[in-house]
């Protein structure tokens, strides 16, 4: 097997509910238009062998200021290894939803994640995540639409779910992927 053209895609996510996993489904789509890929939700029993890839794309997405420590520990084991990979991290939160604060020099979540660790991707981006308030427990779904109310974003409770994601975006971070991996 030639390593350099053959080989798996990686494509690791966490998530709460579940917007990190659909963006990296889209992600999939169009990855496999050249390569086969692996799909895996890292949870803190994941194993993970990374000599298996010839590239990989990680994804996390924001809670109360922080990125998943699952995914953080997952790096801060693995850097070496994926700083030899083509590579590529996106973050994922509602703050991102604001054109000012949707990349990674500007969304400051994203900025300070990508300052804390070794790994250097070849590529990072920010997405805009969504909102489920009826499906969050009470105290964070206050807290929420305390957050959202600061911001002057949509505080309706009652609609089932808020997507901000851009899609589009999505698609050419996969497409600028497909041409680098
Ligand atoms: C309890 C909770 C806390 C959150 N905290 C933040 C936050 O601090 N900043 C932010 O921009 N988004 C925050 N979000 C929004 C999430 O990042 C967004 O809903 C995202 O789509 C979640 O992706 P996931 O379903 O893959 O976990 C929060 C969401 C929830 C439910």
């Amino acid at each position: 097997m030639n390593s350099v053209t053959d080989g798996k895609v990686l494509l690791l996510y966490t998530t709460r509910e579940g917007q990190t996993r659909k963006i990296m489904q889209r992600i999939k789509a169009t990855i496999e238009q050249q390569a086969a890929t692996d799909l895996i939700e890292l949870l803190p029993d994941t194993k993970v062998d990374l000599t298996n890839y010839k590239a990989v794309i990680l994804g996390s997405s924001i809670r109360y200021g922080a990125y998943s420590k699952v995914m953080k520990k997952f790096i801060d084991d693995n850097y070496a290894t994926l700083n030899q990979l083509p590579s590529a991290f996106f973050g994922v939160n509602v703050v991102a939803r604001k054109p000012h604060k949707n990349s990674p020099e500007t969304n400051l979540y994203t900025k300070k994640f990508l300052a804390s660790i070794k790994w250097h991707p070849t590529m990072a981006a920010v997405f805009a995540g969504a909102l489920y308030y009826p499906q969050y427990n009470w105290l964070d779904r206050n807290m929420i639409r305390f957050i959202m109310w600061l911001g002057k974003g949509d505080t309706d409770v009652t609609k089932p779910m808020i997507e901000f994601t851009d899609w589009q975006k999505v698609d050419q971070f996969a497409e600028k992927f497909k041409a680098i991996m």
